[in-house]
C-alpha cells in the first residue's frame, strides 16, 4: 500500500478532529484510497499540552520542520489567522507540497494569491471545510452543479448568529443575554464581532459566490450587516407577519450584475431555511437545470469540519495516485459587475414610532408613494403618551427608494423614533 504523508499547522478544534477521524475511521479510509494515510508532525505553539488521539504525532512549534520536510506530501492548515498562515501555505505550495486549508478569512482575502500559486506550482489547493463545516457545499459547487447556470445561493451559514436569533424566537430573550450564554457555552467567541457583525458569513459567501458564479467574489464585495440591533418586539412582529428573522448570506446573479449581501432579514416560515435552527446551517442553491436544493448540516465542531478536511485530504490523495494535482483550480471565466447597495431589490420592514393624530398615517404613506414604494401590509398599534408604534412592510423596491424616503421620514416632526429597518425576502425563492 502507498503511504501518505500528512503535516498539521495546528492541532486544536479542527486539528484534533482531523486526527481523531483519520484514527478512528482508518480502516475504511484506507481501503477506499489503497493508501496508508499517516500524520506526522503537527505544529502548535504550546508543546506542553495534552492532545487527543496524538500517539505518534511528532509536535513542533517550528512552521519549518512541516514545511520542508521531504516525507510530507500534504500541508493541512487549520491554525486560523491570516499570517503566518498565509506565508506558510504559499511556502509550501512553491516547496512542492498539496494543501488543505479550512481557513475562510485567509481565503476570502488572499484566495487569488495561494489559487495562482497552487496553480503555478501545479499543486491541490482545497478548502471544503472554509464554509458551513461539515455540508459539503464546496465540492457540489465545483463538481455537481457544473451542468447548471446557479442563479441566486442564500444560505444561514453562520453558526452563532443562527443560535442567538433562534434563541431569541424560542424563548423572547434579547440579544444580549442569548449572546452572553451564547459565549457561556462556547459557540460564540470571546470576540463575536466577526460572527454577529455578518463578517463571518460574508467571507464564506465570497468564497461560495465566486464558485457558483465563476468569478472572482472578494470580501471587500460583500455587503455585511449584523443582527445587534433585532429585538424580540422584532421577532414578535415578525412573527404576527408570518415570518422568522434569520441572518441570511444572498448571492443572485441579475441581468445588472452581482448581488452578494449578509443581513438580517424577514423570511417567510414557509421557506425551508425557515426550519434551520440552533447552531446548524443550511444552503438553499438554485440552478437552471436542477431547480432548487438544499444543503443542511453542523457549520462547526471538530467532527463536522474535520470531516470536511479529511474529504479534501481523501481528494488530494486520489489526484495524487490518479497524477493529476493541480487540475481542479477554480474557472473564473466571467466578469459581473457588482451591484451597488443601492440597487439591492428587496422588501422593507420599518417599525417606527409616530404622533397618534390625523394625518400622519396619510403623511407618511406619501413619502413613501414619492419614492416609488408600494405597501404590502401595515400594522399599527396605540402606545403611550398619544404615541403609535407602526410597522410597515413594503413590496419589493430598491434601497435607494428607501434610503428616499427614511430620508423624508426622519425630518417630519410627527416621528418619534424608527426602530429598526430589516429587509424581507420574498423575492426569487
Ligand atoms: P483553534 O482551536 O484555535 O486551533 C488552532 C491551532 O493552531 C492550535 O493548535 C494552535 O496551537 C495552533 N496555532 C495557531 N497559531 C499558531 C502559530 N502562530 N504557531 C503555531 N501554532 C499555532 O482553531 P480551530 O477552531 O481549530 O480553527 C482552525 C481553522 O479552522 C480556522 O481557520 C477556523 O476559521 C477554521 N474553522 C473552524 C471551525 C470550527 O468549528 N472550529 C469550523 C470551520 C472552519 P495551540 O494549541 O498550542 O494553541
Ligand atoms: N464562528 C463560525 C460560526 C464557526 O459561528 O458559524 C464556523 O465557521
Amino acid at each position: 500500500m502507498k503511504k501518505i504523508t500528512i503535516g498539521l499547522l495546528g492541532y486544536g478544534t479542527v486539528g484534533s478532529g482531523v486526527a481523531s477521524i483519520l484514527t478512528n475511521n482508518r480502516y475504511d479510509i484506507n481501503t477506499r484510497t489503497n493508501t496508508d494515510i499517516t500524520i506526522k508532525k503537527a505544529l502548535v505553539r504550546n508543546l506542553l499540552k495534552e492532545r487527543p488521539f496524538s500517539e505518534g504525532i511528532i509536535f513542533t512549534d517550528k512552521p519549518e520542520e512541516i514545511i520542508m520536510d521531504p516525507e510530507i506530501d500534504i500541508v493541512v492548515e487549520v491554525m486560523g489567522g491570516i499570517e503566518p498562515a498565509r506565508s506558510l501555505i504559499l511556502a509550501a505550495l512553491n516547496n512542492g507540497k498539496n494543501v488543505v486549508t479550512a481557513n475562510k478569512d485567509l481565503l476570502a482575502l488572499h484566495g487569488s494569491e495561494l489559487f495562482a500559486t497552487a496553480e503555478q506550482n501545479g499543486r491541490d489547493l482545497y478548502f471544503e471545510a472554509s464554509v458551513a463545516g461539515g455540508i459539503p457545499i464546496i465540492a457540489a459547487l465545483k463538481q455537481s452543479f457544473t451542468a447548471n447556470r446557479i442563479s441566486s445561493i442564500v444560505g444561514i451559514i453562520n453558526g452563532t448568529t443562527n443560535f442567538i436569533l433562534s434563541a431569541m424566537t424560542e424563548q423572547g430573550r434579547d440579544f444580549a443575554d442569548v449572546l452572553r450564554e451564547a459565549q457561556e457555552q462556547g459557540y460564540a467567541e470571546a470576540d463575536p464581532t466577526s460572527d454577529i457583525e455578518g463578517l463571518d458569513a460574508g467571507r464564506k459567501l465570497a468564497i461560495l459566490s465566486s464558485l457558483a458564479f465563476n468569478t472572482q467574489v472578494s470580501f471587500n464585495d460583500v455587503y455585511a450587516e449584523g443582527i445587534s440591533k433585532i429585538s424580540p418586539a422584532d421577532i414578535q412582529y415578525a412573527e404576527e407577519l408570518g415570518c422568522v428573522i434569520k441572518l441570511l448570506a444572498i448571492a443572485k446573479n441579475q441581468e445588472d450584475g452581482l448581488e452578494v449581501r449578509v443581513h438580517p432579514a424577514l423570511l417567510p416560515k414557509k421557506h425551508p431555511l425557515a426550519t434551520v435552527n440552533g447552531v446548524y446551517n443550511a444552503i438553499f442553491v438554485v440552478g437552471d437545470a436542477v431547480g432548487a436544493t438544499m444543503f443542511y448540516g453542523k457549520g462547526a465542531g471538530s467532527l463536522p469540519t474535520g470531516s470536511a478536511v479529511v474529504s479534501d485530504i481523501i481528494q488530494v490523495v486520489r489526484n495524487m495516485a490518479a497524477g493529476s494535482e493541480g487540475q481542479g483550480k477554480s474557472n473564473f471565466y466571467r466578469h459581473y459587475p457588482i451591484k451597488k447597495v443601492e440597487d439591492f431589490t428587496t422588501g422593507y420592514y420599518i417599525r417606527l414610532k409616530v404622533k397618534d393624530e390625523p394625518r400622519v398615517f396619510a403623511t407618511i404613506a406619501l413619502f413613501f408613494a414619492e419614492a416609488g414604494i408600494s405597501f404590502n401590509s401595515i400594522i399599527q398599534k396605540p402606545r403611550s403618551n398619544n404615541n403609535a408604534e407602526i410597522v410597515l412592510v413594503t413590496h419589493p423596491c430598491k434601497e435607494g427608494q428607501l434610503r428616499q424616503a427614511l430620508q423624508s421620514l426622519n425630518s417630519y416632526s410627527k416621528l418619534n423614533k424608527i426602530y429598526n429597518v430589516i429587509r424581507l425576502e420574498t423575492n426569487g425563492f
